[in-house]
């Protein structure tokens, strides 16, 4: 047993990718894996938290999860959405680690769409983004934290992450490269830059992905007793 420096305290997190159907058989989906949302999830728990995980698609079985863990399972952006709108009152940190989907088909189709029928093309439309609408409830007592997966170099990665901090109202973003093996989707490693909203920036080195959790729990700590 470590720290319990969360003891008492409620956290949610969202892991994993959605997936956005177009009939039951199809979907747009994305790479998520969810590894680093529950390497969260399981790092909060360790330190104490009474944990919810809002888990969309991930390549983690989510019944090999510590029991503590009340796993709330999604598969779309709009069931995700309601989860966390539904938890999000009762939490004091809450870490929006899913890769959510940001269009989704215009109409979906209850039963398959014979392939002779589907069109050339597909009409979409824009996701809500869940982090930002989160955010116009926030209390001053609730943290909220983000994810910006980003390309490029880490210049352009921060400044990327720094305008989703703004623009979705967040307390603290992290920022993290995705077009590299050892932070990428699907790896087990991974390296990422802490941005708070009063501007305190802090880079990890590469490092797991439950150590990372340890750090961004640390971080968001610092500034939250
Ligand atoms: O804008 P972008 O998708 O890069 O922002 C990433 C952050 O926003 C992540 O924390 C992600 O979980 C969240 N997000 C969200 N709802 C969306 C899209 C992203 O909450 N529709």
């Amino acid at each position: 047993k470590g720290r319990q420096d969360l003891q008492g305290k409620q956290v949610l997190i969202s892991a994993g990718g959605t997936r956005e159907f177009l009939d039951p058989v199809r979907f747009i989906g994305n790479p998520a894996t969810g590894k680093q949302g529950i390497a969260l999830a399981i790092a909060a728990s360790l330190r104490g938290a009474t944990v919810t995980l809002v888990l969309a698609r991930s390549a983690v079985n989510s019944a090999s999860l510590n029991s503590a863990i009340q796993v709330i399972v999604v598969e779309t952006s709009a069931q995700m959405h309601h989860a966390m709108l539904e938890n999000f009152g009762k939490a004091d940190i809450t870490i929006m680690a899913a890769a959510v989907g940001d269009v989704r088909t215009a109409s979906y189709s209850d039963r398959k769409i014979p392939k002779a029928l589907l069109p050339e093309s597909l009409a979409l439309e824009k996701i809500p983004d869940i982090v930002a609408d989160l955010a116009k409830q926030r209390r001053n007592d609730q943290r909220l934290i983000g994810f910006a997966a980003q390309t490029g170099n880490q210049t352009e990665v921060i400044a990327a992450a720094k305008s989703k901090l703004e623009r979705k109202q967040l307390n603290i973003i992290a920022a993290n490269a995705v077009d590299s093996q050892q932070t990428g989707f699907a790896a087990d490693t991974n390296q990422a830059t802490f941005i708070n909203d009063a501007g305190v920036q802090v880079t990890t080195p590469l490092c797991s992905k439950l150590e990372l959790a340890h750090r961004l729990l640390d971080f968001g700590l610092n500034d939250f007793k």
